[in-house]
């Protein structure tokens, strides 16, 4: 009998670390692989799917506008528990840190299934940052009974806190799936279209984080204000999230701004490739802070602190912080000081080797005594 594997996810970042392995877990005839999204982003979701030709077998179609974390849980929590009922899954895999994450590993320890944590062991030790992240991604490494660290750093956090289960250092799924996105091509969304990359160096800007609504928001956007002010030469090119906060903030800071264009989020292919073909990043976001360094590119963290060390110790990304000064300062050093950029703009990998996708179903194969193999560690 196959594996009965049901991944759940609901937001853009996981739909995007999770569609390769759903992927790949479609190719092996041990593994009978269902889908169920709930749709906690509706637009940001589908894009995805279409993007990697994935169709879900169960929608749970939760997403409200301003919606809040208490509704994201009951919702996930009330509407899983009937598709669980009905599929009996060996296994559920949930990825990462959102609230989609942490409601769909409690529904299924409610029902005693076993639970596989993608991208499980990031910490920051810092339970309100990033909000409600941090505390999510523990209270899944507890729920869950399979864990699959990107990274060795991220396994030996689990054994320090004693983990239940098996730890397998996979990789991050996120390299996988640059495999499908990243490639040659023309933008389709018009503000692209017509930016000339060659004659302005661009900076691919995103911020999202709740822990950065109010004033770390609007510090981070005078910065960019301040910034695209004085670099004529620069064109920062904002995604911006369909969060309603996100959108009015951004518009009210940065709308009338000269070389600052805001755009509709952008499909993964069009996202990837407007890092690869940008100067630098600067983001609040956690993939983000993985993509760019594969890409030899520059990172800024608008953020006080990461849970992703490596590229930092590896010296791609920087830790800007959330004080406009500093961001300001940080950010003129870069556009300036060409030896600064050559040490930051180089490709590194330690997240991932494209491989953490066949070493997630193999790990599942050896849990289930399937295969008496256990998935070598990823070592960058
Ligand atoms: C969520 C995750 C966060 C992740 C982020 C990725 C939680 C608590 N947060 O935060 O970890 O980094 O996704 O982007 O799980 N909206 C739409 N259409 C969409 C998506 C969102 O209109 O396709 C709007 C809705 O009004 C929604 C709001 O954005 O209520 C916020 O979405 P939500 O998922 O609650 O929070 P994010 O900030 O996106
Ligand atoms: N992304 C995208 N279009 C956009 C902005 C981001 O496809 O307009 C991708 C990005 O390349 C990365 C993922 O979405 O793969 C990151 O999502 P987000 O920043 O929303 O969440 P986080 O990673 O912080 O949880």
């Amino acid at each position: 009998m196959p594996i009965k594997v049901l991944s759940v996810f609901g937001t853009r970042p996981e739909a995007i670390k999770m569609a390769p392995l759903v992927l790949e877990l479609a190719n092996r005839p041990e593994f009978d692989s269902l889908v169920c999204i709930t749709a906690q982003h509706r637009q940001m979701l589908d894009g995805v799917l279409a993007c990697f030709g994935i169709t879900p077998d169960y929608d749970l179609d939760i997403m409200q506008e301003g919606q809040t974390l208490t509704d994201i849980t009951s919702l996930v929590l009330n509407r899983l528990n009937d598709v669980l009922r009905e599929v009996h899954p060996d296994i559920v895999l949930v990825h990462g840190d959102t609230t989609t994450a942490f409601a769909s590993a409690l529904c299924a320890f409610y029902l005693q299934i076993p639970v596989g944590h993608v991208e499980a062991g990031l910490r920051t030790f810092d339970r309100y940052s990033p909000f409600p992240e941090e505390m999510n991604r523990c209270l899944i490494g507890r729920l869950a009974t399979c864990h699959f660290a990107p990274t060795v750093h991220n396994a030996e956090n689990l054994k320090a806190e004693n983990i239940a289960g098996d730890i397998f250092v996979t990789g991050n799924t996120v390299i996988d799936a640059m495999k499908y996105t990243v490639g040659d091509g023309s933008f389709s969304t018009p503000a692209l279209k017509n930016l000339n990359f060659n004659e302005r160096r661009v900076i691919t800007l995103t911020c999202h984080r709740r822990e950065n609504y109010g004033e770390p928001m609007e510090n981070i956007f005078r910065a960019v204000r301040r910034i695209a002010d004085k670099f004529n030469d620069v064109s920062f090119v904002y995604p911006v999230h369909l969060s309603p906060y996100v959108r009015e903030t951004a518009k009210t800071f940065l709308g009338d701004t000269a070389n600052v264009i805001l755009t509709k989020p952008l499909d993964a292919m069009e996202m990837h490739r407007l890092m690869s073909k940008s100067y630098f990043v600067m983001t609040d976001s956690g993939g983000l802070q993985e993509e760019a360094p594969a890409l030899g590119k520059p990172v800024l963290v608008l953020r006080r602190e990461t849970e992703r060390p490596e590229a930092v110790e590896a010296g791609t990304v920087a830790l800007a912080g959330v004080d406009e000064n500093r961001i300001f300062d940080l950010t003129c050093k870069l556009l300036t000081d060409s030896v600064m950029y050559n040490k930051m703009a180089k490709a590194v990998n330690p997240y991932g080797d494209g491989n953490a996708c066949r070493r997630i179903a193999d790990a599942l194969l050896f849990s289930f005594g399937k295969s008496s193999c256990r998935p070598e560690d990823f070592h960058p």
